[in-house]
């Protein structure tokens, strides 16, 4: 049985979630563009293109929110073959060392940040299963692999998405769910604030390839997970120009 036609990708209004939305309408998935913030714009320009999309409220911390877009999106469209869990915050609240952060910081970037996924795929692996099977990418980041400077919460979340992604991977390979996350380098967006060209330029020059990644790099992993492997699942990989590859001197 094919997978179902209609793809969920969270953080849709901006950066990667955007890019990810246009990227997989354009390969001809129905895509609901889903985020906290407006999605109008990343639809109308998935409509401009030819594409099919429509915008959906969603706080991926409630799971309230996720079960109202879920059922919704069933009502109208059928079952969903494809998640995406792309949104993201790092740390605004306070310093993000283990030591200077606070409990509330935690808390925020925690339940964005794991719970937030978590919460996606527990709203659609039932329906996944009932309909054969389905894919999920969960954004994850370097920062679940390495040590980075003041990403302490973040780190902890996204070490946390890794091991998520890899036990739904494990329940759920034989009911035809492959699950993956993708750790991407520093990318363009706008969660990278309003960083100098100084500071900029040597988070690029800590690529081996370098510059800035750009959201469509990310995407296109997301589109190769969801396309084209299949034989690909709990797998944590590196989209980030080589960083990973890097050696220390
Ligand atoms: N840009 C990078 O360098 C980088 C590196 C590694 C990982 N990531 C991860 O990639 C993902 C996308 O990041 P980006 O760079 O596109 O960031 P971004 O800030 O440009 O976009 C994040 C999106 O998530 C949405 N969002 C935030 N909280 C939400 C919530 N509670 N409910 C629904 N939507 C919410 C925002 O409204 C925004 O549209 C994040 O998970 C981020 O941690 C980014």
């Amino acid at each position: 049985m094919p997978l179902a036609n209609t793809a969920i990708v969270t953080g849709a209004a901006q950066g990667i979630g955007r890019a990810t939305a246009e990227r997989l309408a354009a390969d001809g998935l129905h895509v609901a563009c889903a985020d906290i913030q407006d999605t109008e714009r990343t639809v109308k320009s998935i409509e401009a293109a030819g594409g099919s999309a429509e915008g959906v409220t969603l706080d991926i911390r409630s799971a309230r929110d996720w079960s109202s877009a879920v059922d919704g999106l069933l009502e109208r469209h059928g079952p969903i073959g494809y998640l995406a869990n792309v949104a993201g915050v790092v740390n605004m609240i306070s310093e993000d060392s283990v030591v200077g952060l606070t409990e509330e910081a935690w808390d925020h970037v925690i339940d964005t940040d794991l719970k937030g996924p978590w919460l996606g795929m527990r709203a659609v692996i039932p329906g996944m299963i009932d309909n054969g099977g389905g894919r999920i990418v969960n954004i994850s980041s370097l920062a679940a692999l390495r040590g980075l400077p003041n990403l302490a919460s973040y780190s902890a979340a996204k070490g946390g998405v890794a091991a998520l992604t890899r036990q739904a991977a494990f329940e759920y390979a034989d009911r035809n769910i492959l699950v993956n996350a993708i750790a991407p380098g520093t990318i363009d967006t706008p969660i990278l604030g309003d960083i100098t060209p100084e500071m900029k330029q040597a988070n690029a020059n800590s690529h081996l390839i370098r510059r800035l990644g750009r959201p469509e790099e990310i995407a296109s992993m997301v589109a190769y997970f969801f396309r084209e492997g299949s034989f690909l699942t709990g797998l944590t990989y590196a989209v980030d120009g080589g960083w990973s590859a890097k050696g220390n001197f």
